[in-house]
């Protein structure tokens, strides 16, 4: 069988707001995106996933769409995008686009239709609600000037399809042949389990993301899945699509992925897993036990910095451990998803000023919740200020940086071997050269306390999640560390890739 360009695929996330900005309002656009492509190339990913570009009054970032088949101007034109797209090809770069159909923005011309009174079984209009809370706080209702309410799971500004409606499900189609014609090699698919809600809309006890609940994952939703991939099957080019789906169960996880719906469902478990042996064992044994294709993902737009996340009393552990944990994803069967910045290592600003603050879920908690700005802060490429290259000129990016940035910038790190931008380049040029082309298949080896020690074909890999160095699995040559080996030893908080 020929091995489909996703199954081991490095994914590259461009938040594209906050990556780089070529026009000079302070705001990340195509066209920066654009002029990095040879930055992506020579980090070695082969694809890069877009978060939503087209026409949004901003609300949630852009995941409250306005028209699902243009650019919004504040990150370029369609024009843009098809360069874009043909530069990326011709570079070797597959380019996915992130489709949101669980919700439009309410300025999306239906919506608007729907207020008048026309056309409102394309959302969830109701005289009467339920206990259902929105995932960004506070209820997932509000009212309209007639008095019925309408359904929003996220913001008020982005009312819930009613994907019980035929003609939802046949735009959606239409959509993504859009971008299918214009070249895109798939889709990431925003809360993928979200679509259908149960029928009557009962009260809920925990709204939590969990397998199955009124809320999210009923079992429609698959159909839609089906019809998606009849469509994504019926071009050339191995089209595909990955899944946003939270739930709390690697078997509801894999009802995404059967071979006749989606070929790939975002693994958060490995995210949400601790730092500990047993754990990150667990979620690897539960994944490729239930998966057929697995996906890894430490960082993304949506939760705090992998760094920050891994971070300990004592300075350093937290970007030790991120390098760890890459070069252990990247030694698993199943492609990896990067998140842009985490390269560099930045960590998360987790001192935003409240008046710098964009996200929806710090308002819509009345600033109990911080939200997901401080993931967002726009990336440093080289030491200047103001904005560290990410505008050109004197301009202010739409988010503060710290000064920290600097010393993390791209200019900064490049070419110092050390540096977690060098140590990146190294370990995805090692996945290509050495993971990618054996069997999809890991087999566990002996390993000491806080330990965990797999082979791969040829390569042992080995990171030490415990408190005190471990001896070295026996191998050859030491093919590449995410920090320094003490001889034989491995250090805590370090990971290892071996020849045998
Ligand atoms: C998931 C997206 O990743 C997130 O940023 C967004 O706020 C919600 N879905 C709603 O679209």
């Amino acid at each position: 069988m020929d091995i489909p360009w996703w199954r081991d695929a490095v994914v590259y996330e461009i938040y594209v707001r906050s990556f780089a900005d070529a026009s000079g309002d302070g705001v990340g656009d195509l066209a920066g995106v654009r002029e990095h492509l040879p930055y992506l190339r020579r980090l070695g990913v082969d694809a890069i996933w877009l978060t939503p570009f087209y026409p949004s009054p901003m609300a949630d970032g852009g995941y409250d769409v306005a028209d699902y088949r243009d650019v919004d101007p504040l990150f370029g034109s369609l024009t843009d995008f098809d360069a874009l797209v043909a530069d990326a090809h011709e570079l070797g770069l597959r380019v996915l686009v992130d489709i949101v159909p669980n919700h439009s923005s309410s300025e999306h011309p239906w919506f608007q239709a729907a207020l008048r009174g026309e056309g409102r079984d394309r959302y969830i209009f109701r005289d009467t609600i339920n206990n259902w809370q929105s995932t960004f706080s506070g209820p997932a209702w509000t009212q309209v000037a007639d008095g019925q309410y309408y359904l929003h799971l996220f913001a008020p500004e982005q009312p819930d399809f009613n994907w019980r409606n035929p003609e939802v499900h046949q735009e959606f189609l239409d959509i993504l042949r859009f971008w299918l014609d214009r070249g895109v090699d798939g889709f990431r698919i925003d809360v993928a389990m979200g679509l259908y809600k149960a029928e009557g809309l009962p009260d809920v006890g925990d709204q939590s993301f969990k397998a199955v609940s009124p809320v999210w994952g009923q079992p429609e939703v698959h159909n839609v899945y089906r019809d998606w991939r009849r469509l994504l099957d019926g071009y050339p080019g191995e089209r595909m699509a990955v899944g946003e789906v939270w739930t709390d169960s690697p078997e509801d996880l894999a009802l995404y992925v059967r071979p006749d719906e989606l070929q790939q469902s975002f693994n958060f478990a490995w995210l949400q897993a601790p730092w500990s042996p047993t754990a990150f064992k667990k979620v690897i044994d539960d994944t490729l036990g239930t998966v057929p294709f697995a996906t890894w993902v430490l960082s993304n737009h949506d939760v705090v910095r992998h760094r920050t996340r891994y971070e300990t009393a004592d300075p350093g552990t937290g970007l030790a451990r991120a390098r760890a944990a890459l070069l252990t994803m990247l030694a698993l069967p199943g492609s990896a998803y990067l998140y842009q910045g985490e390269e560099l290592g930045l960590p998360e600003v987790t001192d935003l000023p409240a008046e710098a603050r964009q996200d929806p879920v710090f308002f819509q908690s009345e600033g109990k919740l911080p939200g997901r700005d401080g993931c967002r802060v726009p990336i440093p490429w080289t030491v200047d200020t103001p904005s560290y290259g990410f505008s050109p000129g004197g301009v202010e990016p739409w988010l503060p940086q710290p000064a920290t940035f600097a010393e993390l910038s791209v200019e900064k790190q490049e070419g110092d071997a050390d540096s977690t931008l060098e140590f990146y380049r190294r370990a995805l040029a090692c996945h290509r050269d050495l993971v990618r082309e054996i069997p999809y298949t890991l087999e566990w080896q002996a390993s000491p306390e806080g330990a965990l020690f797999f082979t791969r074909g040829p390569v042992i890999c080995a990171i030490n999640c415990g408190t005190h160095p471990v001896r070295l699995p026996e191998h050859d040559t030491v093919l590449l560390a995410s920090g320094p080996l003490k001889g034989s030893l491995l250090p805590p908080d370090t990971a290892v890739w071996l020849s045998s």
